[in-house]
């Protein structure tokens, strides 16, 4: 909304950079004069913004004069945002001339002309940011007319200067209500159970439909979640389903969902139907169609006969829908659940856990009260509205809440989020913009925390973490909209726990659909493939297509000249037209992924605004247009599966804002363009092939100017890489979380050793993988990563493990497919031979944090050594103290344990496809007690 953008303008305003490197300097103090007058009107406009923003909801001509503002202040965003561009294609172009320069004349490369938006040479320069300070002047006279007009509302004006913008806190706490502990629904929950196992009457015994009926909000989802996952409710099925359905109503999609496993590639209904049939045939199921809204019965009865004729007796399923209509069309009404308010006593129980997760209850007793009856027993409404009154701890802050004018509100639709519209006023612009974007999402979508923080950088509305005291970043409106209760159904990491993914409650969805309702929109192309995408409203700013069919996409409507964002969902596009394209002019964000295009047009050089792209999936992309290297404003670009790809062009080295490249999984794409490696913001690049045969191809060493984070895969191919071009990577110097390194090509041992060597990881690392390593040493930085997690090593023809024992941290070991292990000794557990615990001293633990430790197909491995003299008596040693999981999968000849796992807390033992350990440890035989005695959960199996 408008006070969202006016404020991430402003910054973005006070932060703009005029300087070029060389000529221009009076025009640059023109635009300098003419952007500072624009923030001064700007700045008076904002103090009135609050009042307008409450008042557009019920005041038409306040949400036109809104709009007016916004769109000048989009285009003056788009406009700094051209001339930012030009100063960064300087930059490139001076970089490009110094390297030329110590280039040989024969290995010149030469400089493309990306894009038509920039002609070359001096004048054109100049012709350019003429044009720039032209657009400048124009958008301040617009920008002082919307400000005369503003007197004609009589806003109320902010008193400038007493507030401060809020800036945006992370939460100390975010609390969450256990909704089975305090859901006041026992009574419906009850009932819902006993239809789903009861068979008291005949009706019941075949296939019932249980519709759950009442309003967003109010606890479908939830009520029957707590159902689905009762325990007597999984014994009792043999296959539970959940589909989110949502509108449109898809048959294939949900088929295809029911089917699981089973699913076709087809797209064929009649098909799809078959497996689906097959696949529930004769079992007795609970299938939940959540959040349904069509009433088409013939839809409808599409997908209901063979699931009536395929299901056995006892099967179950439970529609939930905000429509009684959708019921009486299933004719299903005398089974419905009718889910109304809930008594403001249980409302107020949820808002105060929300609340006052460590506070005082009683503290604003009466003032609690007043607010929930204003929950009208929505669930929903008391969560929110108890999340935003946590951090409000005086009276007047309470109060104050309880007099809003929202209340005032009386469109059923808008009552529903009056709430909502509390806890969104009480964010700050950024979070508000950040949010409101989420509404270019369909519903029920998974978000991933780091891929939508990127989304939202790529639109300005925050800043990247390096830069923290510039703005807000990601990380900090994320965790804000977590603790707001906006996001929930979350995903967590099980190695830091922290949040990484989640969905958005569907009112929740609704309400930012509300706010946004022209600039954001979900657009469905069902039907025909020849038929046209209708016409876009003028203020559209960011529209997701779903289901385009095969074929180009195109869409024949001057109004996508605003488009910031384009994303497809459900779409098979091949191409785009050019002539679409060069209308996307202002585009930050174009996701085609799971598309099937084979060719992008070279016109998408043009977007020079582009910040994301993302074309993953797309499993016929063959190339990309060199284009594509002109866009100095990219930084995130994904191109994981696209299978076929086989190039990156060249000239990427001029992307120098590029700071995301998603390579995994490009099967073909033999190696990187070697210039990648100027890329200084370059953080993410999740896998490097190294060691290509050819000049251009990218090399171990080119790594090192490369300010990586997080996670890297470096594969070693070709045999052009030995120990000096590993060493220039300089890995000790590069902050890595998790490296894996993969030798795809076969080398002798010394060079494997010389080369693994010379990688030298950062202290800090956290998790190794080391795939193909065929040395019969280990690396000797080995001990020098105090902070190593998890490591994973495989398929090598080591003869010795490792001493890894004194690995301190070590929490997950995994080892695959050694051929070469025939013996794992003591010295494995970091011991150099039987006896030399007993004269050491202090005391010592081997392996003190492992908790799961993994063998998988070691198959001529025979011996595992124990400390024989150490009994537990001789406290000098502990050996794995806390290891709970123990796996040991295809180690045929292995013979037995040794002694010291029992007396470590080994909670879990997997043996599988271990013949000598089956023969040993099974049942019945006298080794079982020795094993069973100590270890809760074992299971031996045979192949
Ligand atoms: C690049 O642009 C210049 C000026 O417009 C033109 O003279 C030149 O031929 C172009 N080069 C290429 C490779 O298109
Ligand atoms: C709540 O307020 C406290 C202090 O007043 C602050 O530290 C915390 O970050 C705030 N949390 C939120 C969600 O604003
Ligand atoms: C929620 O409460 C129920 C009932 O007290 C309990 O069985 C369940 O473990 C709790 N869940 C969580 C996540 O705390
Ligand atoms: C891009 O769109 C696909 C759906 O086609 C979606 O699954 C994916 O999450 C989107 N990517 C981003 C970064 O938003
Ligand atoms: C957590 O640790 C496991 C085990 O090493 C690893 O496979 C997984 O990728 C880690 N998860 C994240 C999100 O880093």
């Amino acid at each position: 909304m408008a006070d969202a953008l006016i404020s991430v303008l402003l910054e973005r305003l006070a932060s703009t950079t005029y300087e070029y490197i060389e000529g221009g300097v009076k025009l640059v103090l023109n635009v300098k004069e003419d952007v500072e007058k624009f923030t001064g009107t700007l700045r008076v406009i904002q103090a009135v913004l609050e009042d307008a923003e409450q008042r557009q909801v019920t005041e038409q001509a306040v949400k036109i004069w809104l709009d007016e503002l916004k769109d000048v202040s989009y285009q003056m965003v788009d406009v700094l945002d051209e001339w930012n561009t030009d100063i960064l294609k300087q930059q490139v172009e001076k970089q490009e001339r110094e390297q030329n320069a110590l280039v040989p004349p024969n290995k010149k490369v030469r400089f493309f002309n990306f894009s038509r938006f920039f002609s070359f040479g001096k004048d054109s320069r100049e012709i350019l940011r003429r044009d720039i300070a032209l657009k400048i002047k124009d958008l301040n006279d617009k920008l002082t007319e919307i400000y005369k007009e503003r007197k004609k509302y009589q806003f109320l004006r902010k008193e400038l200067g007493i507030q401060q913008p809020q800036q945006p806190q992370r939460p100390q706490t975010a609390s969450y209500v256990n909704m089975s502990e305090i859901f006041g629904r026992e009574k419906e929950q009850n009932i819902l159970i006993r239809k789903l196992l009861g068979d008291s009457s005949e009706e019941e015994k075949g296939l019932l439909l249980i519709p759950i009926v009442g309003m967003g909000g109010m606890g479908k989802t939830t009520l029957t979640q707590l159902a689905y996952n009762d325990d007597q409710v999984k014994s009792h099925f043999e296959i539970r389903k959940w589909v989110c359905v949502s509108d449109p109503f898809d048959e294939i999609k949900i088929a295809k969902a029911i089917s699981g496993d089973y699913a076709p590639s087809s797209n064929e209904l009649d098909e799809v139907l078959q497996y689906m049939f097959r696949s529930i045939q004769g079992k007795r199921f609970l299938l939940v169609l959540d959040d349904v809204w069509t009433d088409d019965r013939e839809k409808w009865e599409k997908l209901k006969v063979p699931l009536m004729q395929s299901g056995a007796e006892g099967s179950r399923i439970v529609v939930t829908t905000r429509k009684l209509e959708v019921a009486n069309m299933m004719r299903a009404t005398r089974n419905m659940i009718n889910l109304g308010g809930l008594s403001d006593e249980y409302c107020l129980s949820i808002f105060n856990h929300m609340a006052f997760s460590d506070r005082d209850v009683q503290e604003f007793g009466d003032i609690s009260k007043e607010i929930v009856k204003k929950c009208k027993g929505l669930p929903l409404a008391a969560k929110t509205l108890g999340s935003l009154m946590h951090n409000k701890t005086k009276i007047g802050e309470w109060k104050e809440v309880l007099r809003s004018k929202i209340w005032d509100l009386e469109r059923i639709e808008q009552e529903v989020f009056q709430p909502l519209f509390l806890s969104y006023y009480d964010l700050s612009p950024a979070i508000k913009c950040c949010l409101l974007y989420c509404a270019t999402f369909p519903k029920y979508y998974e978000f991933k925390r780091d891929d939508l923080i990127k989304l939202w950088m790529a639109q300005d509305y925050v800043i990247s973490k390096g830069n923290k005291e510039k703005g807000t970043t990601g990380d900090v409106v994320f965790d804000n909209l977590v603790a707001r209760s906006f996001f929930q159904d979350f995903e967590k990491d099980p190695n830091t726990s922290t949040i990484t993914g989640c969905k958005m409650h569907d009112i929740v969805h609704d309400f930012v659909q509300f706010l946004t309702k022209n600039e954001c929109l979900i657009m469905d192309h069902v039907g025909g493939a020849t038929r046209e995408l209708k016409v876009l409203g003028d203020k559209v700013r960011h529209l997701t297509l779903r289901y385009v069919p095969q074929g180009p996409l195109a869409i024949s409507s001057y109004n996508c000249k605003k488009l910031r964002t384009l994303t497809t969902f459900d779409s098979t596009i091949t191409t785009i037209d050019p002539n679409f394209i060069l209308q996307l002019k202002c585009l930050r964000t174009l996701n085609l992924s799971d598309n099937s295009i084979k060719e992008l047009p070279e016109e998408i050089g043009e977007l020079i605004h582009m910040r994301h792209i993302d074309l993953s999936f797309n499993f016929d992309l063959e190339k990309l247009p060199d284009t594509i290297c002109g866009l100095y404003n990219l930084s995130t670009l994904r191109l994981r599966f696209c299978s076929r790809l086989k190039k990156l062009p060249e000239n990427m080295g001029n992307l120098i804002n590029l700071k995301h490249l998603y390579v995994e999984y490009c099967r073909d794409l033999w190696s990187l363009p070697r210039r990648i490696g100027r890329l200084t913001s370059l953080q993410t690049l999740d896998v490097c092939r190294c060691g290509g045969n050819s000049d251009e191809a990218f090399q171990i060493g080119d790594l090192r100017k490369l300010n990586l984070e997080g996670s890297l895969e470096i594969q070693l191919v070709g045999d052009a890489t030995d120990k000096s071009e590993v060493e220039k990577a300089q890995l000790w110097d590069k902050k890595l979380f998790h490296l894996r390194v993969v030798f795809e090509w076969q080398m002798n041992s010394s060079s494997s050793v010389e080369i693994l060597n010379a990688l030298r990881l950062h202290p800090d690392l956290e998790s190794l993988d080391i795939w193909g390593y065929n040395g019969a040493t280990w690396p000797n930085w080995m001990q020098s990563l105090h902070n190593l997690r998890f490591l994973f090593v495989g398929w090598g023809s080591q003869y010795e493990l490792w001493p890894i024992g004194k690995l301190e941290y070590l929490e997950i070991l995994n080892l695959y497919g050694m051929n070469g292990v025939r013996k794992v000794g003591v010295e494995f557990l970091g011991l150099e031979d039987q006896t030399s615990f007993r004269i050491r001293s202090p005391p010592l633990t081997l392996f003190p944090k492992l908790k799961q430790l993994h063998f998988y197909d070691l198959p001529n491995w025979e011996e595992w050594e124990g400390v024989e003299e150490w009994t537990k008596g001789d406290s000098e040693i502990t050996i794995m103290p806390c290891l709970s999981e123990l796996t040991i999968i295809d180690c045929p000849v292995l013979k037995a344990l040794p002694n010291f796992l029992f007396r470590t807390p080994l909670q879990t033992l997997d043996m599988l496809g271990s013949r000598k350990l089956s023969e040993r440890y099974q049942e019945g035989n006298g080794e079982w007690a020795k094993i069973s005695a100590t270890i809760p959960n074992i299971r031996i199996k045979r192949r």
